[in-house]
């Protein structure tokens, strides 16, 4: 006989379904708040799950800073060290780079950098699902 989940008889499975794939939530101001699937990178879930038109100019390679964002609650207190050195080399501060941030937690934006009013022909090639380059994390500064 198969073992049984805790909890499996109090509760039909469907309600159980729900309860065993947590989603962090993703609110971008002016936009409303979104269920992400845990680790998605940032700047993907702010244009397809919040269907904002961000900026990724350099594809997600932390290379144009044209993702940026600010952070309202929830800011990573990790980075990595190409986020790090490319808003260092910018001079750049209060803003993250969104391309290099995975939605591991709930968090809420402001999306400041946006295809529309920016000039720019298209928002840039869709970046990859993981981080690039690849992720080497640090403390936040
Ligand atoms: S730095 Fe270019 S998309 Fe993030």
């Amino acid at each position: 006989m198969a073992a049984r989940l805790l909890g499996e008889h109090r509760y039909p499975p469907a309600v159980l379904g729900q309860y065993n794939s947590w989603m962090p939530t993703l609110t971008v101001e002016g936009y409303g708040t979104f269920d992400v699937p845990d680790g998605k990178r940032l700047v993907l879930a702010i244009e397809q799950e919040a269907g904002v038109d961000i900026l990724h100019a350099c594809g997600g390679n932390a290379r144009c800073t044209t993702c940026r964002v600010e952070f309202i609650d929830g800011e990573p207190a990790k980075q990595t060290v190409a986020e790090r050195d490319r808003l260092t080399a910018r001079a750049l501060t209060g803003v993250r780079l969104s391309c290099q941030i995975l939605c591991d937690h709930d968090m809420t934006v402001r999306a400041i950098s946006r295809l529309q009013g920016s000039g720019r022909p298209d928002p840039g090639g869709t970046p990859q699902t993981a981080i690039m380059p690849p992720a080497e994390w640090v403390e936040s500064d």
